[in-house]
């Protein structure tokens, strides 16, 4: 028996974790497989009623689960910032899901390239530091002192930062950092998965020409561990990955980014790979808690229409059982996502006519036909 704890989240987020739901109760019927699923209300609804976001007994209570199902989380009600970095950022790093898995495989005929091309990316970004840190600040009149501090698993850093301008103006801060242990540790786990699938060489994804101490040692790393591997490393520059991964996106098979580069080329490759509508992600912790959700947001104008895509959600639930251990299922789940889209089952964001709980109920009845 798998507990999941099940947060829907905001926006179209519930709509698309019941599709998700749905077709992990199903496998129940045919397989070996039990899911104990608990919902829990952490969203915006509730902060905007009661100020909370991730709270202690929150944590506590999530620490009892096997694994989390995500939703969405954002509401134009709430400032940008707060409701990520209280709630979903936080889930992140409090749960030390150092890793951000993003499967982006061609989905054919949806991908939206010109020319006809195949591929099948996996996606891997770092998931705790780089730019995402949360340190920062703002120190106005050119002088001021900042004390920061990031926490995590691994360690509890304070950062002291004393500005003094010879101008009278208004700066910010946000400072980026990795440690070398996190790097290390995310590369162990990138390395497995390519020896798991196969594959012997990498890309590595920075910007060192630009950043050289954060990326320098983000480098170093990833050289150390892919010699001692014996994998091929390939170091990209962000800007030219970008334009890379539209140009020839049948050239990678592994890559690997830092936290905010990935946020952006993920939401690229999504797009290139048949939309945003398909692209699920796993923040990922091989020894702890895991958190699966859609890439995409809680695009709260669609909320209750039954229009969204809920394939996003439903893969993320793949990605769900193949980290559980049951990767059989996870191809279970595949399967039947592209049956169903290959019966012509889908939104209107690939150009199809049915309804969220439509593409749900195929997803569900293809399962049952597989067996
Ligand atoms: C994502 C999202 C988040 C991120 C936001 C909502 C904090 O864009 O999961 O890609 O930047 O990681
Ligand atoms: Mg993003």
């Amino acid at each position: 028996m798998f507990k999941v704890a099940v947060l829907p989240g905001d926006g179209i987020g519930p709509e698309v974790v019941n599709e998700g739901m749905k077709v992990l109760k199903v496998l129940s019927e045919n397989y070996s497989v039990q899911f104990d699923f608990q919902e829990m209300q952490i969203n915006a609804e509730r902060y905007l009623n009661t100020g909370k976001l991730l709270t202690a007994e929150d944590v506590d209570a999530l620490r009892k689960f096997d694994t989390i199902y995500l939703g969405a989380i954002g509401d134009d009600r709430v400032q940008p910032g707060v409701l990520e970095k209280g709630i979903l950022l936080n889930l992140r790093f409090t749960f030390d899901q150092y890793i951000n898995h993003r499967p982006a495989p061609l989905w054919k005929p949806f991908g939206r390239l010109k020319r006809d091309v195949d591929f099948n990316i996996d996606v891997f970004r770092e998931n705790t530091e780089d730019y995402y840190i949360g340190a920062g600040g703002r120190v106005n009149d050119g002088h001021g002192k900042l004390d920061l501090r990031v926490k995590r698993n691994l360690y509890d850093m304070r950062v002291a930062l004393q500005a003094d301008s010879d101008v009278k103006d208004d700066f910010a801060f946000e400072i980026g950092m990795m440690s070398r242990k996190n790097i290390e540790r995310f590369a162990d786990f990138v390395i497995s998965y390519a020896k798991l699938v196969n594959e012997s060489s990498l890309t590595v994804v920075d910007k060192a020409n630009v950043c050289s101490n954060i990326y320098g040692l983000w480098r170093e790393v990833w050289t150390e561990k892919c010699k001692q591997a014996n994998i091929q490393l390939g170091f990209m520059f962000v800007d030219a990955m970008s334009m890379a991964l539209v140009k020839n996106p049948d050239k990678f098979r592994i890559v690997a980014t830092p936290n905010m580069f990935g946020d952006i080329l993920t939401d690229l490759l999504a797009e290139v790979t048949g939309g945003l509508g398909l692209a699920p992600g796993g923040n990922i912790n091989p020894k702890g808690i895991s958190m699966f959700e859609p890439v995409h947001g809680s695009a709260p104008k669609y909320k209750g229409m039954d229009r969204i895509n809920p394939i996003a959600t439903i893969l993320a639930a793949k990605l769900m059982l193949d980290n559980l251990g049951r990767r059989d299922l996870g191809t279970v789940v595949n399967n039947a996502v592209r049956m169903t889209l290959d019966q012509g089952i889908y939104t209107q964001d690939l150009g199809g006519t049915y309804k969220t709980h439509q593409v749900g109920d195929a997803v569900v009845a293809a399962i049952r036909k597989m067996k």
